[in-house]
């Protein structure tokens, strides 16, 4: 590891060497889960985009898309016994941004573009990121655009990923503080309930100018092969995540149907700071995967959100507690020597009269990062305010919250700490909070704390994480 390579995450995605931005192409063949993403060969910054490693000098950017398994060869790109992965992507040049189709027979190893491309060009400037999906019940494929300025995702359907009909449009709805980007839509199940699910539309919002930087939004409704149908108000927001470094999240493609979860994972960084956080050579980071479903509370349904459990292959030392008061549980944290700066932590707590609970995490020489519940906002919150380096960017230091309530006085956070982030999830993945950090190698210190009453640990358990 080089002086300069400090923040290099122990066990998420970095490219080896300069830009990335969003995740693309997510789909899983033949036992692999591929990952694709938006890179800049050439510097550190944005620019010059393509995927992964696919330098293209014709002068057209690859901007973001998804990738599917074509098991019929509806495309005519692979055979009866190979089905060909399709990626599904935009073409971006100084006047215009269409939709472009390549192919692999190799299992993503090598593409080819299609001759024929680009198979939906509309004369728009702000017209892309394509994610398809195949819609069983109408036997057709199904892509979801954005026209980003108007706020709109734009639905289109295809017998073969080349031909595409205008089905219709969704937006503008919730928050429009942006433009749209990178649609994403599928069906989910509620927890507990048998035969029930809806359709969930997720659409980031573009934070360049929006105060807060609350990026990914979605949406629940019914999708009947032709168009979405909100269940809510139109004007009724729901973020996926509450920090600051939450956006582009895709869904993979193609999780065998044995296994039955939706899969997801975001570039865990935020435009307004992008090309010019402290890392190198590398910048930009994906965050953990996650599973998602929806789950039913007063106020209606929610998304709800956990890290993977195959994450749990990464854990080895442990230190564990249960049952005792949050001071004493500390004491014996801190008698343990256990520290540092690649964790999985989950702490529930009842809380006992405290008006705020939570963990110290990357703390050491004047800086720390604090998780925790505000029990009087009843919030859930990340503060980065003193957690390292935050000089690249005024809008850095700052707090994160996202309303929870406690559950019989209970709360619980599951926290994945790595050598530049943090990522929170609050009473069982209701509220998530995914932030950037850039604390010195030195500050691996971690403390449990409560202010007032007397609060449990009901339970603790820390493990060191290797990939
Ligand atoms: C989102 C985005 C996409 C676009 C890509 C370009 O972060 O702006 O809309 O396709 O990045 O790199």
């Amino acid at each position: 590891m080089s002086t300069r390579d400090i923040y290099r995450p122990r066990y998420h995605f970095t490219p080896p060497a300069n830009f990335i931005n969003d995740p693309n192409g997510l789909v899983f063949y033949r036992g692999e889960y591929h990952l694709f993403y938006q890179h800049n060969p050439f510097s550190d910054s944005w620019g010059h985009m393509c995927w992964g490693h696919a330098v293209s000098q014709d002068g057209v950017m690859i901007f973001s898309g998804s990738a599917v398994v074509d098991w019929r060869n509806t495309s005519g790109f692979g055979t009866a016994d190979i089905p060909p992965l399709i990626a599904i992507y935009t073409g971006h040049s100084a006047t215009e941004q269409t939709q472009h189709i390549a192919y692999s027979r190799d299992a993503g190893r090598t593409w080819r573009k299609y001759a024929g491309n680009p198979v939906i060009a509309i004369g728009s400037r702000n017209f892309r990121d394509p994610k398809v999906f195949w819609h069983e019940a109408t036997g057709r494929w199904i892509m979801a655009t954005v026209l980003a300025d108007q706020q709109r995702v734009r639905f289109y359907r295809s017998p073969d990923l080349i031909h595409w009909e205008h089905l219709s449009d969704f937006g503008p709805a919730g928050s429009t503080a942006g433009e749209w980007e990178c649609p994403d839509l599928f069906p989910l199940s509620i927890e507990g309930e048998q035969n029930s699910g809806r359709w969930v539309l997720k659409v980031d919002v573009g934070p360049r100018n929006l105060p807060h930087g609350l990026c990914g939004q979605y949406f629940i409704g019914q999708f009947d092969g032709i168009q979405f149908v909100n269940d809510n108000p139109p004007d009724l927001t729901l973020w996926a995540d509450h920090g600051m470094d939450f956006y582009a999240v895709q869904s993979w493609s193609d999780v065998p149907a044995a296994d039955g979860r939706r899969l997801w994972l975001a570039w865990m960084n935020n435009w307004r700071y992008a090309n010019t956080i402290p890392t190198s050579p590398w910048r930009g980071a994906m965050t953990v995967p996650r599973s998602v479903a929806l789950r039913r509370y007063p106020e209606g349904l929610r998304l709800v959100q956990r890290p993977v459990v195959e994450l749990t292959g990464c854990r080895c030392n442990h230190f564990g507690r249960a049952g005792l008061s949050v001071a004493d549980t500390n004491r014996q944290l801190q008698a343990s020597g256990m520290a540092g700066d690649a964790l999985e932590i989950i702490a529930d707590f009842r809380l006992t009269g405290a008006t705020e609970v939570g963990l110290r995490v990357r703390s050491g020489d004047g800086e720390a990062t604090v998780v925790g519940y505000d029990a009087v906002a009843q919030r859930l919150f990340v503060d980065r305010t003193h957690a390292g380096d935050a000089s690249f960017s005024p809008d850095f230091p700052d707090r994160h919250a996202a309303a929870l309530t406690s559950v019989a006085d209970r709360i619980s956070l599951h926290v994945f700490v790595d050598r530049c982030s943090v990522e929170l999830f609050g009473g069982g993945g209701r509220a998530v909070i995914t932030d950037l950090i850039f604390p010195s190698p030195g500050s691996t210190g971690l403390e449990l704390y409560a202010l007032g009453g007397e609060p449990v640990a009901e339970r603790l358990d820390i493990w060191a994480l290797q990939p």
